[in-house]
């Protein structure tokens, strides 16, 4: 697959990690940065990694900042995102298999690289669940952006 990876000043180290460990894994990984501790903000690196996966030029995105939190919030306001913030294996398994998750997030200052890289294996690895009512709800998710998009 190719992967979109991005990372603010607080998540950059354990982005620097993951790359490698995604491309032994055998994909292809797009570093949109950033790449040292200079202080950046977290929505442009959102909007990079999630403009990739909706473009279809990526695709599954990883973001990564020092909790996660802004990163999710940032990716879930791009339509057609469905990022999931993830610090434990279970909840990496089952946002793929229920929520259809496109993006993963990761905080840099919550989980150590090993669990993050288990996380990361789990999360490319399950597939969406076959069943309709996983569908149904991710179809009712889609429907919000549209239902809640302010029209001029
Ligand atoms: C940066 O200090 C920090 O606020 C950012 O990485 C992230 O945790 C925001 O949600």
């Amino acid at each position: 697959m190719k992967i979109a990876i991005g990372a603010d000043h607080a998540g950059y180290r354990l982005k620097d990690e993951l790359v490698g460990f995604i491309q032994s894994l055998g994909h292809e990984v797009k570093d949109f940065g950033a790449f040292g501790p200079e202080s950046v903000d977290y929505p442009d690196y959102a909007s990079e990694v999630c403009g990739q996966v909706v473009s279809g030029e990526a695709d599954k995105g990883i973001l990564i900042c020092g909790t996660g939190i802004g990163m999710t919030i940032a990716a879930n306001k791009i339509p057609g995102i469905r990022c999931a913030l993830v610090h434990d294996l279970f909840s990496a398994k089952a946002t793929r298999e229920h929520n259809d998750s496109n993006v993963l997030s990761l905080g840099e200052r919550v989980i150590g690289p090993g669990v993050a890289q288990e996380i990361v294996k789990i999360w490319l690895e399950t597939e969406f669940s076959q069943g309709e009512r996983h569908k149904n709800r991710v179809n009712k998710v889609k429907q919000l952006e549209e239902k809640h998009t302010l029209h001029p």
